[in-house]
């Protein structure tokens, strides 16, 4: 039984969204294991919950009480630096960081319950001690959870690039976003952006340097950076993908505009990620 049995579809008062999720079996590794995360509340009693190094924030809930988050030391039982990555997908390249960086506390967000169970099925096979899940939309768990200045890198690896013009306000890199996530960095952390949208690279990067808190930095080198689904499924289609990185930037010391530029200032990478 699922947390939301018996509510089944629009005319029964659930936005479409959460019906994208549901118990169901997960292939991993070959192997098919029953999948037992659910969510622990039902639609009409959600709440903000914290459960298994999980954070449930439910859709469509104003309610936000941030004292129902602790600082991320007692999450992860240490003062390591913490490092969020935003739409996780089925978590593969956040998991493999935190694999081979284990002093390191390591934070997957989706909004996709789907995927959140493969994340946390994922972490439990492999016996990883430094990644906590937020299940729930990216912007509201860094604003109304995420603490000023707790956290020293983020990144967003190929988000929904809404491609046709009258969708891309639906796209998650925007200016008040952006603004929250040099809220949480520390000063000198940094952001990193992948895409294989080309438009959407431009507009990130149009964005970021126009506002005096960021300053554009050399690109990761997308060689050594890591893999996700999405990366090899655009790479196997022989799409280009650009890499951004920023730095949060001292707002009393304001950057110059050096950056704009005619061509597509982002790196571009042709190679396996
Ligand atoms: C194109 S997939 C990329 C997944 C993964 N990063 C990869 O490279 O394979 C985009 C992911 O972002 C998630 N997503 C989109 N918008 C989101 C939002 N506002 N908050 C949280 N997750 C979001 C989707 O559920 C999906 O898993």
């Amino acid at each position: 039984m699922n947390g939301f049995a018996g509510v089944r579809d629009k005319e029964n008062g659930v936005h479409p969204p959460l019906l994208r999720w549901g118990a169901g079996r997960i292939n991993q590794g070959g192997s098919t294991l029953r999948q037992r995360l659910e969510i622990p509340y039902l639609w009409e009693d959600r709440v903000p919950l914290l459960k298994d190094r999980l954070f449930y924030i439910p859709q469509h809930y104003e309610a936000h009480c941030r004292s129902v988050f602790p600082p991320w030391s007692s999450l992860f039982g240490n003062i390591h630096h913490v490092h969020i990555e935003y739409c996780s997908g089925n978590g593969e390249w956040i998991l493999e960081k935190a694999a081979t960086h284990p002093h390191l506390n390591w934070v997957a967000v989706d909004w996709n319950f789907r995927r959140i169970q493969k994340i946390y099925a994922k972490r439990k096979s492999r016996g990883l001690k430094n990644v906590f899940i937020v299940f729930g939309e990216s912007f509201t768990f860094t604003r109304e959870y995420v603490p000023s200045e707790s956290v020293e890198a983020l990144y967003i690896n190929f988000p929904d690039p809404w491609p046709k013009r009258r969708h891309a306000k639906h796209r998650l890199i925007h200016s008040p976003f952006v603004q929250e996530l040099s809220r949480i960095l520390l000063p000198f952390g940094t952001l990193h952006l992948v895409t294989d949208h080309a438009d959407y690279g431009q507009q990130m990067r149009f964005m970021l340097d126009a506002l005096h808190q960021w300053k554009w930095t050399e690109p990761d080198d997308l060689a050594d950076y890591g893999t996700s689904y999405f990366a090899r499924l655009w790479q196997s289609k022989g799409r280009s993908i650009y890499s951004l990185r920023y730095q949060k930037w001292p707002s009393e010391d304001k950057k110059p505009f050096t950056h704009f530029a005619e061509s597509l200032p982002i790196k571009k990478s042709d190679q396996t990620l």
